[in-house]
């Protein structure tokens, strides 16, 4: 299984890895109704299966759902899993003390005694400092409770300044968590992509198949329920604008037996510091996102993608 190191940390996980946003989210995902626990139980034991062990979640998923799920699957194997979870700091929570609970109560959902990366969700407001936040977490770093910190959500200014303050608690600053898909592109132009790759943090790519769009299964007669509806991209308009990314897509799809999933995710896969983190629910999705690796779009078609 390929492998990518997270940072400049000498953590080496898969080079894809997987995310459990839905994993017990009713609101935006639907959870309890299209897909349950014996569905996730599946997906997980799947991705064991697939040698894919680095998994995303949050202590807000499903208000803390996704983590309990999470901590009663791994208990049932022996796979070495690396789990990444998240803080958020929220306006109340200003004191040293809530990092150290909120660690203390993902890692009891997790059932596990340490995470491999504990990542800050969004940005701080600024009243919040900065500073408390990222000593709290180096302190966490050095009592090993996390094997390593990222950040999620930061823009390049953001970004140098978490890794400035954890660099003088010589802690490295693992990765950059960011919405990144071929036609979510911000970051290449906003300095984010610049300041990760100069200061040798990783990005994890969140929401890699654009939230389900990108797999071309959803069309102007087969359009999702729930939130997404209401995101102007799943709608017919939508979606006829993004049609001629869908047909290069399927044109590389073809060329390469894969899915246009597949294709989609190795586009991420070929670019240098980037590890795709896309969300599923069954064993078929596992499946097919874990054929993503083990091979390698030509570097002229990564372009022509690129450029659609
Ligand atoms: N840091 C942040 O602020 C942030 C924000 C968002 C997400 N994330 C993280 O990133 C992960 C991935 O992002 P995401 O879930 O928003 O979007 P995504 O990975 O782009 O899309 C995931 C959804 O696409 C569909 N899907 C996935 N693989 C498929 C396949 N092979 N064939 C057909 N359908 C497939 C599934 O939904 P359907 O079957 O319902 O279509 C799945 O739930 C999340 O789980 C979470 O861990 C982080």
């Amino acid at each position: 299984m390929a492998t990518k190191t997270l940072g400049t940390t000498g953590i080496e996980v898969t080079s894809m890895g997987f995310g459990t946003w839905a994993w017990g989210d009713s609101l935006f995902w639907g959870y309890g109704k299209d897909y349950g626990e014996s569905d996730l139980r599946l997906a997980f034991r799947a991705m064991i299966d697939q040698g894919i062990t680095f998994i995303d979640t949050a202590e807000v998923y499903g208000l803390g759902e996704s983590e309990e799920l999470l901590g009663k699957f791994i208990k049932e194997t022996s796979a070495n899993v690396q789990i990444a979870s998240k803080y958020m700091p929220l306006p109340w929570r200003f004191r040293k003390e809530d990092v150290a609970d909120a660690v203390t109560a993902s890692l009891k959902r997790l059932k596990l005694s340490s995470m491999d990366l504990y990542q800050v969700h969004f940005p701080a407001p600024s009243f919040l400092n900065q500073e408390g936040l990222m000593n709290a977490l180096a302190d966490e770093v050095e009592q090993g409770r996390i094997k390593t910190v990222g950040v999620s959500n930061y823009n390049a200014q953001q970004l140098r300044e978490a890794h400035r303050l954890l660099a003088r608690r010589g802690v490295p600053l693992a990765v950059n968590q960011m919405r990144y898909s071929l036609i979510t592109r911000e970051i290449e132009t906003n300095g984010v992509m610049d300041a990760a790759r100069e200061l040798g943090v990783t990005i994890l790519a969140y929401s890699p198949l654009a939230q389900g769009l990108l797999t071309g299964k959803y069309t102007a007669t087969n359009l999702p329920t729930g939130a997404r509806s209401l995101d102007k991209r799943f709608q017919a308009a939508g979606l006829r604008k993004l049609q001629p990314v869908f047909d290069k897509l399927d044109r590389l799809g073809t060329e390469y037996s894969k899915t246009p999933a597949q294709i989609a995710l190795n586009w991420l896969i070929c670019q240098p510091g980037v590890i795709p983190i896309p969300g599923v629910k069954t064993v078929a999705q596992v499946e097919q996102n874990a054929a993503a690796l083990g091979w390698e779009l030509s570097a002229a078609d990564v372009a022509e993608l690129s450029r659609a």
